[in-house]
């Protein structure tokens, strides 16, 4: 009697309890105390049953313990910078109490990141569960929490914190957690009602990477099983109304604010055309800024450039024929963050920063009066007639050189020189299209299914994707052995597919699933490093030029490179030709100059060499960061194992490379109809592409890293294969038949002829089967 007596109470304590915790453990506990309440509501619970409440009640008062030291370490207040959206405090802070989601408009540098959280706080928000504001890039998690935190008059770690990957910094009083995007996703993973928070910004929304689009489908889930669950979104573009109809008609605040005027100037250079080799927009935009520096002393300057190593190359330059009283300094998302956080100092002289598109909104930079825009930056491409996702350097959108421009005139009246002309700048589009229109379906499929986010079809993207390509990208996906059908049905979409372990692996890895692939068959062959050169080399144009007037000498330049048997290894030829054995090196520290030299007597283009090791170098770190880095370790070099240890006529590490490119370009092999024409997967036919080295070599078997349809079909960098490497490459998409049963009388069984098939090529014939003894009885 007593013993009921005391559990009921314990009961009514830890209900109690509730309402003093944070809203994470009060959803916890409440189904756990609803569970046990069911199970003893007509008995008396028992001893475990006790134990289990009297651990709910120790984690409650913990718990409060914990929302009430966030209360207390609050600042009484927190200084507001004199920013635009400070004049829109009040309305913002309303419209947050009032409505689940709001959607606040901006530009870069009024406000938006460094104080809607702590309007969110002044909303009555971050004391349930925490705010977690996203960032698109690290260093802006970084730097946004020190920057709110000294507002605070605190550090960063209490009342406001970082998480990002492989590095935090909070603490139980954090109740602002500035995020990257990515982490945030990955915490859904544990935490899938993200019951950590009460509120959610996702800032920098206009930019729409996948990531975005993911954190904006699984939010709007959320909202409607948690009502008191917030959501606020900021962007930068004009383009708010697309979010406004996804959320509800949410409301759209706009805080842009007063900027000075900016005096825009265009100057294209005089002569620009993809094969110069002598002049680049590099040296364009160097002339740009030495031409600044000469006319006026004063204010600091920001120029655009679309990748790493151009941004090396342009320091590189500007470091040489430095004055006295200037700072260059380069910015990009790999640098590392204290080098990345120089560019927020105050300097005693002319700061020249030289970004990518890093500056464009999620970074703000203090001071700048003048921008250099060569209007270019690295937008990945995924093209359907190739499926494969290219990485070009491309023009960038209207809205995005605009971006640019205003990086300049926020503070005093500015300049921004934009290396193109005014036409060029008309004929291009206003916005560049989100990420999930531009990327391989194949691999956000395959990042849904490693997230758990169930069924694509009904998956609320702000812009879904088309029916037809969901299904090319799973059926990429089958070819890839990524994902198989599972058990576990309707989890994921089409009819139950799982991640095979390759697959598990390939999602990691945030590349074209082909890619991703080769890379993990490479990594089991011991090439890793070779076959990431030519991985990269598939995703930027060739860098062979052939310049009108001098083709002869450009093919006898060539010529040293070719490989005979395979175009793939004539690329890496021309690597290592510069570069070294990428084994053996690990960070690619060629000068300018080298490059130069090597790019003019090799008729090879400076430009796309440079953004092969750029697009190389960004493949590298994503194998590191995934954790699929082998070490150092060095193969034998190409030329020595080529002649010895032959697997039926091809060398091993020929073998080793070419198995490896084949684990992702299965769908491209092609059986000799004759001299030159191949025919393909489906029958289809294909002609060797007449600039291959393979041409008028071909073997009986080829893979080929592209097919294009031109004037007619043609298989692009193609090597020689042999034929018996397809069946344990393609076993699943194998199919086998069997001819000429024949009893053999001697031993009782059955013999029959197999023949293997994938894609309708017949790849292997003849391999006699043995079915085993028969049982006269049932045999006949
Ligand atoms: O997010 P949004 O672009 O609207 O602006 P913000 O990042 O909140 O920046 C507002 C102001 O704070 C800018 O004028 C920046 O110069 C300044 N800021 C800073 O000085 N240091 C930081 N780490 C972040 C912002
Ligand atoms: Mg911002």
């Amino acid at each position: 009697m007593t013993s009921k007596i005391h559990s009921d109470n314990l009961f009514q304590t830890v209900e109690a309890l509730l309402p003093q915790a944070l809203h994470r453990d009060r959803h916890a506990i409440s189904r756990e105390l609803a569970l046990l309440g069911k199970k003893f509501k007509s008995k008396k619970p028992d001893t475990p049953a006790r134990e289990k409440l009297i651990a709910m009640k120790r984690r409650l008062e913990r718990s409060a313990g914990i929302k009430k030291k966030r209360i207390n370490r609050l600042p009484e207040s927190t200084s507001i910078p004199d920013l635009p959206i400070s004049y829109e405090k009040d309305r913002i802070v309303k419209l947050v109490s009032e409505n689940q989601v709001v959607i606040v408009a901006g530009e870069t540098g009024s406000g938006k990141t460094t104080q809607l959280p702590k309007f969110c706080l002044a909303a009555g928000r971050g004391i349930e569960g925490r705010i977690a504001c996203t960032q698109p890039r690290r260093i802006a998690a970084i730097t946004v929490a020190g920057r709110i935190a000294e507002e605070m008059g605190q550090q960063a770690g209490q009342s406001v914190g970082y998480k990002i990957r492989f590095s935090d910094k909070l603490s139980e009083e954090t109740v602002i957690k500035m995020v990257t995007d990515g982490t945030l996703l990955a915490e859904t993973q544990t935490d899938k009602y993200l019951n950590e928070y009460d509120t959610i910004i996702v800032d920098e929304a206009h930019e729409r990477s996948l990531n975005i689009d993911f954190l904006l489908g699984i939010i709007k889930q959320l909202l409607k099983k948690r009502p008191d669950l917030k959501l606020i979104i900021t962007s930068a573009t004009i383009d708010t109304e697309k979010f406004s109809k996804a959320f509800f008609n949410a409301p759209v605040v706009d805080v842009s604010g007063r900027t000075y005027p900016v005096d825009l100037q265009y100057m294209p250079p005089e002569s620009l055309t993809e094969d110069s080799n002598d002049y680049s927009y590099v040296d364009h935009s160097v002339q740009t800024v030495e031409r600044i520096m000469r006319k006026s002393p004063f204010g600091d300057i920001l120029v655009f450039m679309p990748t790493e190593q151009d941004i090396r190359e342009t320091c590189e330059i500007l470091e040489a024929n430095r004055t006295p009283g200037t700072i260059v300094l380069p910015l990009y998302a790999r640098l590392s963050a204290p080098a990345q956080s120089r560019v927020f100092k105050p300097a005693a002289g002319r700061k020249i920063i030289v970004a990518t598109n890093i500056a464009e909104t999620s970074i703000t930079i203090p001071g700048i009066k003048y921008v250099i825009d060569t209007g270019l930056a690295r937008i990945s491409n995924y093209i359907p007639s190739s499926r494969t996702t290219a990485l070009p350097i491309s023009p960038i959108s209207r809205s995005s050189a605009d971006q640019r421009k205003g990086r300049c005139g926020r503070v005093e009246n500015g300049v921004c020189i934009r290396l193109y002309s005014e036409e060029n700048y008309q004929s291009r589009p206003l916005y560049t299209p989100p990420e999930i229109l531009r990327a391989n379906l194949a691999e956000v499929i395959l990042r849904m299914i490693a997230l758990n986010l169930g069924d694509i079809e009904n998956f609320e993207f702000v812009d879904p994707p088309p029916a037809r390509q969901i299904r090319d990208g799973f059926n990429i996906l089958y070819e890839l052995d990524a994902i198989e059908k599972g058990t576990a049905k309707g989890k994921s979409s089409p009819a139950g597919v799982r991640l095979t372990q390759k697959g598990r692996m390939m999602a990691k890895m945030p590349l074209d699933p082909r890619l991703s692939r080769m890379l993990i068959e490479a990594r089991k062959n011991d090439v890793l490093w070779i076959v990431c050169t030519i991985a990269a080399a598939l995703t930027v144009p060739d860098p062979r030029i052939r310049p009108d007037g001098s083709e002869t000498q450009a093919n006898q330049a060539h010529a040293r490179f070719v490989d005979p048997a395979s175009d793939f290894i004539t690329l890496y030829n021309i690597w290592r030709a510069l570069l070294g054995d990428p084994a053996a090196n690990g960070v690619n520290n060629v000068s300018a100059k080298q490059l130069k030299q090597f790019a003019a007597h090799s008729f090879i283009s400076f430009r796309r060499m440079r953004e092969w090791i750029d697009v190389y170098d960004q493949i590298r770190s994503i194998i590191e960061e995934s954790g699929m880095s082998p070490g150092n370790q060095t193969p034998p070099p190409v030329d020595e194992s080529m002649s010895e240890g032959k697997n039926k006529g091809f060398p091993m590490l020929y073998t080793a490379i070419h198995k490896s490119i084949l684990s992702g370009f299965l769908a491209n092999i092609a059986e000799k109809k004759e001299k030159n024409l191949y025919r393909g997967a489906n029958q289809r036919e294909a002609m060797l592409f007449p600039g291959s080295g393979v041409f008028n070599r071909g073997g009986s078997w080829i893979v080929a890293g592209e097919i294009v349809e031109t004037s007619r079909r043609f298989a692009r960098t193609v090597a020689n294969i042999d034929s018996a490497w397809l069946e344990p490459l393609g076993k699943s998409l194998c199919r086998y038949s069997y001819f000429n049963p024949v009893w053999q009388k001697s031993r009782e069984t059955v013999i029959a002829q197999e023949q293997v098939s994938l894609y309708g090529l017949i790849i292997q014939s003849g391999r006699p089967v043995n079915f085993g003894k028969i049982d006269p009885e049932t045999a006949s």
